[in-house]
């Protein structure tokens, strides 16, 4: 489904990415984990083709993301892939109803049925209770889960995270891989994962190490 070919990426003098190849199956949950530094969230964002790499390709399906113009390149994101941050990146004056909404209003979905859609995820994450909360009025955990719904809204393809359950405790977490091994089995999505967390490992089809910008085979 997913093929990088070759990922280059510096920033000024600093190769953070020293040429990456990896292929990821429809309906795989590949965990990536690695030293701080190593170039994991780096590689997360060119993957989500939300930076560019120097060189080298990323292919979704065959169709290479790189020749998409600006426009066309976020439909695609919008339609195929959510996005679990490594800091969540909640919107600060909507609401966690409104929040998790939000790429499904940016499809053109109806308000109806992507509030019905997003009560169900959230009701899933047990805040039922938070609806009308902004974030800054939610635990970080709290957050984190609100963050993760929004990732499914659309019923992404594939679903890039960077440390989902960093800031939750441990039976959050354990709900949290739950979750989206239930998502992969229902919908068949794929899923990548970068952590420190080894909890994870429990739920991954292939662990990978990145090391200064390559990944250990
Ligand atoms: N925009 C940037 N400009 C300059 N250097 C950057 C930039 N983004 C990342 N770096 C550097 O690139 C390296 C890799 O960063 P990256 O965020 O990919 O690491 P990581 O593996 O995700 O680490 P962590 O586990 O701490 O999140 C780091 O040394 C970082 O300082
Ligand atoms: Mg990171």
């Amino acid at each position: 489904m997913i093929v990088a070919k070759n990922i280059v990426k510096s920033f000024g003098d600093l190769q953070v990415l020293k040429g990456i190849d990896l292929k990821i199956e429809e309906g795989e949950i590949v965990c990536i984990i690695g030293e701080s530094g190593a170039g994991k969230t780096t590689f997360l964002q060119i993957l989500g083709t939300l930076d560019r790499p120097d060189s080298g390709e990323i292919l979704f399906n065959n169709v290479n993301a790189m020749n998409l113009k600006e426009k066309q390149l976020s439909k695609f994101r919008n339609q195929n892939i959510g996005f679990v941050f490594q800091f969540h990146h909640l919107l600060p004056e909507f609401t966690a109803l409104e929040n998790v909404c939000i790429p499904g209003f940016i499809a053109n979905r109806s308000k109806s049925v992507t509030e019905k859609k997003a009560k169900d995820i959230l009701h899933f994450f047990k805040l039922d209770d938070r609806l009308d909360h902004k974030p800054s009025e939610l635990s970080g955990g709290e957050q984190q889960r609100v963050a993760v719904a929004r990732a499914l809204i659309n019923q992404p393809k594939l679903i890039l995270a960077d440390e989902p359950s960093g800031n939750l405790d441990s039976r959050n977490k354990k709900e949290l891989h739950q979750l989206l091994l239930r998502t992969r089995n229902e919908f068949n999505q794929t899923i990548v994962i970068v952590t420190h967390d080894r909890l994870v490992e429990k739920i991954s089809d292939r662990i990978l190490t990145m090391k200064d910008g390559i990944i250990l085979h």
